[in-house]
């Protein structure tokens, strides 16, 4: 069964949280594991940041972080984002990420947001979900999609 938590919650998940963002995105960015760490502690620090994992079985399957700011010069304007999204191999083609992205999507809907952003370079990913790419930004010398997310706003009960 799925199961998705606050990274403060599982902290046995951290390593696989730091292996992950190494593995995928290490070569872009020059980013080590300490860096990751030194990124995941500024999250902890953060008031609104928050890393959401996926655990199937116990077993740490994916991640997905809610950022206030995702850094990019281009877009300081928007908030929030959904960023870093990764399902560890062995667990892939099982939905994770569809429900780690429904997951924030319903948190940010609940924290009062109308909308929520991310960057992508495979938006083919979000387009079945809602997702409209509007816009590229400048990443780590790659031009990557901005996207966002019209949320539903939860329903407000009706005094008579
Ligand atoms: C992309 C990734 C998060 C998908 O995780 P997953 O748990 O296997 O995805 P799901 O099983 O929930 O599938 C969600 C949807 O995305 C589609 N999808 C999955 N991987 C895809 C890819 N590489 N390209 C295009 N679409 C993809 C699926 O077909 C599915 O769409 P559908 O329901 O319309 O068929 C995972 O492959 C990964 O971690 N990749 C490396 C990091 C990355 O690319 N992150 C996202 C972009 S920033």
């Amino acid at each position: 069964m799925i199961n998705i938590l606050p990274l403060s919650r599982v902290p046995h998940a951290r390593p696989a949280c730091i292996d992950w963002a190494v593995a995928e995105w290490g070569a872009a960015t020059g980013f080590g594991p300490a860096d990751w760490e030194v990124e995941l502690a500024r999250i902890d620090a953060h008031p609104t940041d928050e890393i959401f994992v996926a655990l199937i079985d116990d077993q740490p399957a994916g991640m997905a972080w809610m950022l206030e700011n995702e850094g990019i010069e281009t877009h300081q304007h928007l908030t929030p984002w959904l960023s870093s999204l990764i399902v560890d191999p062995a667990f892939r083609d099982q939905g994770i990420a569809r429900a780690l992205i429904a997951h924030v999507e319903k948190y940010v809907t609940n924290g009062g947001d109308e909308r929520l952003y991310l960057l992508t370079e495979t938006p083919a990913v979000y387009f079945s979900l809602g997702w409209e790419a509007f816009d590229t930004a400048p990443v780590n010398g790659r031009s990557v999609f901005v996207m966002r997310k019209a949320l539903a706003q939860p329903r407000v009960a009706q005094t008579a």
